[in-house]
């Protein structure tokens, strides 16, 4: 597990992209649980944090192209998008939120847009 960043820093209903042991990683809050789901799109390179987030649903809505990806299972549920995008673990711990990005799940082969990606927050 690796510190991101303070619950408090993320704004409720909204993704913010951060670099976490060399992948980028959007956190979503909804509420007090915050998601983590690489922030590549899994159909072209586009960053999943600058979507929208659909909080009722638990969905972040791809800027691109519209796909609607499940923030729990990182699953599309609306085209154009087909493959899943890899999701991780989030604990908050004394109000830190915490990412354990070897805990992925819809892993690929590697997640794409590790190497040369813009690290830290925006
Ligand atoms: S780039 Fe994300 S849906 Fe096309």
């Amino acid at each position: 597990m690796s510190r991101v960043c303070q619950l408090s820093d993320l704004a409720d209903g909204a993704a913010r992209r951060f670099e976490v042991d060399g992948l980028p990683v959007a956190l979503v809050r909804i509420g007090d649980d915050v998601h983590a789901i690489h922030d590549v799109c899994s159909h072209a390179e586009v960053a999943l944090s600058d979507g929208v987030v659909w909080c009722e649903t638990r969905q972040i809505e791809c800027i691109r192209h519209g796909s609607a990806f499940n923030l729990v299972t990182g699953v599309p549920d609306t085209l154009p998008a087909t493959q899943p995008v890899p999701v991780y673990a989030v604990r908050i711990v004394d109000g830190g939120v915490e990412v354990d990005v070897a805990s992925r799940a819809n892993d690929r082969g590697g997640a794409r847009g590790a190497a040369g990606d813009e690290g830290g927050a925006r």
